[in-house]
């Protein structure tokens, strides 16, 4: 979604703002623009509808030194994608860049009757409404930054700069991330600390409800209600080689691939499969608390949702006593849902800034439930608001399809299930084959990778040309289905739904033709007659069937075969959901769409 970047120091603005907002390219946008104000109090502005590469076209004939600016990228929310859209927008003297949607602009802007409007942003509004308290410099313009946002109602993060101060930037947030970087004679701002990379190792998070007056060398934050606020400054853990492409084609594939290595990160000092045990520190539950828990709600969107589906498939399996819901956020918040007592909710994102999630975390706790974090963002909103949590620490996922947060998802949740099930006493002889299995789980990803990689992108250039897919699964299998069909329409374009293979006869089956092909996953195990069974009933229809499986004795003549070979009993169909993540990224390569930044999507979905 939107970007923010922000500069004030002795090095040239310009270069801060256009690196910062290529970093933030991966959130999804469709126009851009920074502005920079010279020691004299001369702005100037260059806006782009498109991407920063026509931002940087537009930029080669205005090249200024100035040391303070804002940039944006811009999703558009109100009015289509255009140049006049896109942020930063003027009002006076001032100039804003904001994410996140003001609710009552209309009601303001019957008010502003001076300013002229150029744009259809509700964003403008907020310019010309802070324009209006600042009296062309008659108060300062932090005051007026306060004076405005106490009117205003919905979401925000802003960077402002004016002519009339141009050694300073005023910064505020509510409901939209943002941090600020503390460098040596420069302060950056961001609304991800990935921008921040490289120049900066220190950093401090705005919560929601503070505003700050930065300069090069100093950074003063208040709230709204003018308390100061004393600042902590924490240490930025990601790397440069985390944000990059490292060889591979796109964040997506590199994102796949690197699996092993972020699930041993997200494993790392919890799992002991020596002796059988896994101890999360972060959710902060003492074992009676863990003893006691009846119900568990797991709340997210997309493929957070997805993760908690199977966790939950996971969890039941081997917890006894205990119901769980996994439920999608943006449902959830406005359900009247009933709570029991003895329940506790997992909140999973990867970003940590998801709105619709972020609204379940903060009404579940209104009533008093206590919230566990999966998160993978440090030090994003929902990460700082949850009541204890285990990061999954996967590092920087840049590519808006989500990959390797989901399997770390999976197994961080399914590691707070063990830890429920060990305070109730479960025998180890049932909690150790998951223990071990989660131990190996890494080397097990590294070899599926390694064997399937190649035998996928042949398969997809088959499959490329279908615009319809059905993904199949039973039991485990089904949500790791879902999940391989979202993968598949979000980059791929092509129009993939799942179903329990269950279900296919009471409806889905009729679909079976020409136009679809079918991705059945085919666990080995107690249900694998059945499935097979399934899989029968679509080849017998004339399915153009992907079967990915690890049983030795599935044998029908289906169209293709993934046969993953591994020692995995229990996660197998997570190591199935590899092959699907390879099978969606190669077949929108052969499509030729862009991989990483699917069209109407952005990484981190902070508006409702
Ligand atoms: O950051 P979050 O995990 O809260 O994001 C949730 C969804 O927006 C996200 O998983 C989305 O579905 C991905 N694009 C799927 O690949």
């Amino acid at each position: 979604m939107c970007g923010i970047v922000g500069y004030v120091g002795d090095k040239k603005a310009q270069d801060f703002l256009i690196s910062g907002l290529k970093r933030l390219e991966y959130r999804g946008y469709d126009s851009a623009g920074i502005v920079t104000v010279s020691e004299k109090g001369k702005a100037t502005l260059i806006r782009a509808k498109g991407k920063i590469a026509e931002l940087e076209k537009k930029l080669a004939k205005n090249k200024r030194d100035d040391n303070v600016g804002i940039g944006h990228t811009r999703w558009a929310t109100h009015g289509e994608p255009s140049e006049k859209n896109a942020h930063p927008h003027q009002a006076g003297s001032i100039y804003l860049v904001h994410n996140g949607i003001i609710e009552n602009y209309k009601e303001l802007k019957a008010e502003l009757k001076e300013h002229d409007f150029k744009s259809e942003t509700d964003t403008e509004v907020l310019a010309a409404l802070i324009n209006s308290f600042y009296k062309d410099g008659k108060h300062p313009l932090v005051n007026a930054v306060v004076q405005a946002l106490k009117l205003v109602k919905g979401t925000y993060g802003i960077a402002v700069v004016s002519v009339l101060e141009p050694s300073e930037l005023v910064v505020a947030r509510s409901g939209s991330p943002l941090v600020i970087g503390v460098g040596n004679n420069e302060t950056l701002v961001a609304s991800d600390a990935s921008a921040l990379v490289g120049h900066t190792k220190r950093a401090i998070y705005l919560n929601d409800g503070e505003v700050a007056l930065l300069t090069k060398n100093s950074i003063e934050i208040k709230t709204l209600n003018a308390e100061p606020v004393s600042a902590k400054v924490e240490e930025i853990e990601t790397n440069l080689a985390a944000i990059q492409k490292g060889g591979y084609d796109h964040f997506l594939l590199k994102e796949i691939m690197e699996q092993p290595d972020s699930l041993r990160e997200t494993l790392r000092g919890r799992v002991n499969a020596e002796n059988g045990t896994v101890r999360l520190g972060g959710p902060g539950l003492s074992e009676a608390e863990l003893r006691k828990i009846k119900h568990l709600i797991i709340v997210g969107c997309g493929t957070a949702y997805h993760a908690g589906l199977l966790a939950g498939y996971y969890i039941e399996k081997f917890t006894p006593e205990i119901t769980i819901e996994t439920v999608i956020a943006s449902e959830y918040r406005y359900r009247d849902a009933y709570i029991p007592k003895d329940s506790v909710a997992l909140i999973v994102s990867q970003s940590g800034e998801t709105a619709d999630t972020l609204a379940c975390l903060r009404e579940i706790k209104k009533q008093g439930i206590p919230t566990i974090g999966i998160v993978n963002a440090i030090g994003s909103t929902i990460a700082r608001e949850v009541d204890g949590g285990t990061y999954v620490h996967v590092g920087p996922e840049i590519s808006v399809a989500s990959t390797k947060a989901f399997t770390s998802q999976v197994i961080a949740m399914v590691m707070f299930g063990l830890t429920i099930a060990q305070a109730k006493g479960v025998k180890s002889s049932i909690l150790t084959p998951y223990i071990k299995e989660i131990a190996g789980l890494p080397e097990e990803i590294r070899k599926v990778l390694d064997g399937s990689v190649e035998t996928v992108k042949k398969i997809a250039k088959d499959y490329a040309k279908y615009d319809h897919a059905i993904y199949l699964g039973r039991d485990v299998a089904y949500p790791a289905a879902m999940e391989g069909a979202l993968k598949l329409k979000e980059v791929s374009y092509t129009d993939a739904n799942a179903y329990a293979f269950g279900e296919l006869k009471h409806g889905p089956l009729a679909l079976v033709d020409d136009r679809f092909f079918e991705v059945a996953l085919v666990p080995d195990g107690v249900l694998l007659e059945k499935s097979v069974s399934n899989v029968q009933e679509v080849l017998a229809r004339g399915g153009h069937m992907i079967v990915v499986t690890n049983s030795d004795e599935f044998d029908l003549p289906v169209e293709s075969v993934v046969k993953i070979t591994t020692s995995m009993k229990l996660f197998a169909p997570l190591l199935m959901n590899l092959v699907m993540q390879l099978l969606a990224y190669y077949i929108t390569v052969d499509k030729g769409y862009n991989v990483d930044q699917p069209r109407n999507l952005a990484k981190s979905v902070t508006v409702e």
